[in-house]
């Protein structure tokens, strides 16, 4: 009997989409706004889950002082008022698009747990835009 369990986080970062390798010209058709050269910022809304057996001894799936640490130390430490495309080594080289930075975050917390745990991530990019991946 598996049960997931989630918690609810949030950073703040700015951000710009473009490719080095593209004109000006195509990085602003694709884009749009998003691509302002000056950057602009989101406040990021988390949902992080984790699926697994109820340990018998302490009826958790897993211990949420636990997973508060963990995503404190790798998303919100690592992003929260940053310039993700500055500041933050993961996209030196890599669009901080959504989806791109949904699977950084997964890729960061998967290893901090239990393999035995499944894990999902869900990034609210807006409130209406946001995306989510379970590896
Ligand atoms: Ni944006």
């Amino acid at each position: 009997m598996k049960v997931k369990v989630s918690r609810k986080a949030h950073f703040n970062a700015a951000h710009r989409l473009f490719r080095k390798d593209w004109s000006n010209q195509k990085n602003e058709e694709i884009f749009g706004k998003c691509n302002n050269p000056n950057f602009h910022g989101h406040n990021y809304e988390l949902i992080v889950s984790v699926i697994g057996e109820i340990d018998e001894e302490t009826g958790y799936v897993i211990d949420m002082k636990i997973l508060k640490d963990i995503i404190k130390e790798e998303v919100e430490d690592a992003f929260d008022h940053k310039n993700l495309n500055l500041e933050v080594p993961e996209f030196k080289t890599l669009n901080p698009t959504a989806e791109n930075i949904v699977v950084v975050i997964y890729n960061k917390i998967k290893p901090k747990l239990d393999p035995k745990l499944e894990l999902e991530i869900t990034l609210y990019e807006t409130p209406r835009n946001f995306v989510t991946f379970s590896g």
